[in-house]
Parts: C-alpha cells; sequence; structure tokens
C-alpha cells in the first residue's frame, strides 16, 4: 500500500469588513472585544499547498515563488506548530503560497493566507475540521482570516468566553443573495507598504485613543442594522451604515497615539467624492470603506456603476479598479498541484 501523501491545497479569498475587527480582549487567543461583519470577495485568491516532509531540517515558505525568513515565516511556523499539536506530529512542513495580488497593500493578504493555510495545513495532516473549527484554529495566524473560511456574507462572533470556544466566524448571507451589488477596488498608486501589522496597531488603539470605548458601545447596534439592511438588501440603509462604520474605525485610528493613518491624498479625495456623490440626490447610491491600507472599496448597484466611475475619473491617483462581487468561501482543491 503506497503511503498517504499527507498533501493538500486550499484556496481562500479575502474579505473586506464593513464592521470592523478593531481591538483584542485577549491577544494570546486572538480574542476580539466587537462582533465584525464582512464579505468574502470573488477572483482575488491565495492558493496554498502544505505538504509535510520529514526529510526538511526546518519548515520552509516559499511565497509567490521566492523563499521567505523573517517574521512572516515565523508566524506561518508557529501556525503549523498549532496544528501539529492537534494532528500528532512533528515534521517540519513545506508551504508554498501564491497570491493573484499585492499582498500588505490592503488588500488584506494575512485573511485569505491564513485561512488557506488553516485548510491545506489541516487537511494534509489527516485531520477533518467543520468551518467553525477551521475558523477558529484560522483566528489564531490572523483575526480576521477566521472570516475568510467562509463565503458571501459572514459574522465573525466574538463570544464571551475567556477560552475562546464560542468565539468563531459563520455564515450570515449567500454570496447571490444582492446580485446588484459590486464592490469596485480602488488601487491607489504609491500606497504604503503596511509596517505594523493590524494585530499590533489596534491595540495601541485600545489603550490610547479616547474614542475606543464609545465605539464597543456603538458597534452592536450598528452590526444589527446592517445585516437587517442586507437581508432587506435596502440600499438606503445599507449605504449609509458603511460609512458611519468606516468612519469611526478611521476617527479612532486618527485618535490613536501615535496617531494611524493608512490613507493617502488620492483615498481622502474618493472619499469625498463618495460622499458628493450621494449628496447629488436624495437616496445613497454608493458607499465607501477602507482597512489599515490605501486602497478604498467603493460598493455602489449595478444601476449606478456608470455614473460612478464617471465621478471616480476626476479622482487623480487611482491606478486601477478591479470590479468584485461577493465570492465563495476557503475550498480544498481536488489535485494538489503546483501552488
Ligand atoms: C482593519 O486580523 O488582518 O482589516 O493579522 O495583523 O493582519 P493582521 O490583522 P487582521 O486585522 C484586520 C483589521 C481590519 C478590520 C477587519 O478586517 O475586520
Amino acid at each position: 500500500v503506497a503511503p498517504p501523501r499527507r498533501e493538500a491545497t486550499f484556496e481562500a479569498a479575502p474579505n473586506i469588513a464593513l464592521i470592523k475587527y478593531w481591538g483584542m480582549r485577549d491577544v494570546a487567543r486572538g480574542l476580539p472585544y466587537n462582533s465584525s461583519f464582512s464579505v468574502t470577495l470573488d477572483r482575488l485568491r491565495t492558493r496554498t499547498t502544505v505538504r509535510w516532509d520529514p526529510t526538511l531540517p526546518s519548515d520552509r515558505f516559499v511565497l509567490n515563488r521566492a523563499p521567505v525568513a523573517g517574521p512572516a515565516a515565523d508566524a506561518v511556523s508557529r501556525f503549523l506548530d498549532l496544528v501539529r499539536a492537534m494532528a500528532k506530529v512533528t515534521d517540519p512542513a513545506q508551504v508554498v503560497s501564491t497570491n493573484n495580488f499585492p499582498e500588505a497593500s490592503g488588500l488584506a493578504s494575512s485573511a485569505s493566507g491564513f485561512a488557506a493555510l488553516a485548510g491545506a495545513a489541516t487537511a494534509s495532516a489527516g485531520l477533518r475540521l467543520s468551518g467553525r473549527d477551521l475558523s477558529r484554529l484560522a483566528r489564531l495566524g490572523s483575526g480576521s482570516a477566521s472570516r475568510s473560511i467562509f463565503g458571501g456574507f459572514v459574522e465573525w462572533r466574538a463570544g464571551r468566553r475567556p477560552d475562546g470556544r464560542d468565539c468563531y466566524a459563520v455564515p450570515a448571507l449567500r454570496a447571490s443573495h444582492w446580485p446588484e451589488l459590486v464592490d469596485l477596488v480602488l488601487l491607489v498608486g504609491g500606497a504604503p507598504k503596511k509596517e505594523v501589522r493590524s494585530a499590533l496597531a489596534m491595540q495601541t488603539t485600545v489603550t490610547t485613543s479616547p474614542a475606543y470605548r464609545a465605539r464597543l458601545a456603538a458597534v452592536p447596534k450598528r452590526l444589527a442594522r446592517l445585516r437587517s439592511a442586507l437581508r432587506r438588501r435596502d440600499p438606503r440603509a445599507f449605504f449609509p451604515l458603511v460609512i458611519e462604520e468606516c468612519d469611526e474605525f478611521r476617527h479612532v485610528c486618527e485618535t490613536t497615539d501615535p496617531p494611524l493613518d493608512y490613507l493617502t491624498s488620492t483615498s481622502r479625495e474618493t472619499l469625498a467624492a463618495i460622499r458628493a456623490f450621494n449628496d447629488a440626490r436624495a437616496e445613497p447610491r454608493a458607499a465607501y470603506t477602507h482597512d489599515a491600507g490605501a486602497h478604498v472599496h467603493v460598493f455602489t448597484l449595478r444601476r449606478h456603476e456608470r455614473a460612478l466611475r464617471e465621478k471616480l475619473e476626476a479622482v487623480r491617483g487611482i491606478e486601477r479598479i478591479l470590479r468584485l462581487r461577493p465570492g465563495p468561501g476557503a475550498r480544498r482543491l481536488a489535485r494538489a498541484g503546483q501552488a
């Protein structure tokens, strides 16, 4: 009998948070203060192959065809340690990943990266985890990765337990729920590379921003209203809530000491252009949001897309626009091919 192949390939996509995760009540366990809500995106993906190999001297991590050393490789190894403990294996692993989009630019490669790694590492080690367990595991690599396990619209429940058992993501609405809704991702030229991991930056907000407490008090109601607006496919409620949340996220970042500023002048002009686009009519037609990066996601409906793109033509410094839709969750690829 041939030995089992001990290799698996997974794909996972980034997600964009509509209600942000920003601040942990327990850093070691990756437990957030508030529940968050996101859309898993189509077209963008990380593809990761994990192969356990007793002949390797130590773990090997290859990203976009280049061997990686340093903090990123250490984070992968620490994550593999969790899987080794779960599967009771001691072998090193080779992890080969490719992204079809730029890293550390605000397109959340840590979310797709750890979601794909959680799937590939556990499957190749012979573990069969539920979506919920995969989400809990992915969370320990990167908080936002807990949501990329699922497709469509996803809620990550903060939970209450100190041990984190009740802290995981759940699918909220299918990717096909609102066919009119599109996400135009505006890739901003000269977007600076992220210097500090969000996981670290957010904790300085917790300890220094005078606005953080008020944010935590406001999030649960906003999340409930957003969920309901989405369920009803109500743009009048949905777009303003997305903007309100993004503005509050930016406010707690800007009031952090030292301030966290992720935007460029082009990003800021884009936000202003969307506000003007909405003010021009009685009814809101779009919403912007951004994460800890300079690129801006603009949600709109298909019927407003042409007018919106015309408006955005006036903003200088937008290098490319990706047109994305809600997409599928993490999935295993049938044949472990080249990542
Ligand atoms: C602003 O969990 O992605 O995107 O693991 O350090 O990359 P790192 O942190 P991560 O932080 C996400 C912060 C956010 C908001 C969100 O996605 O909810």
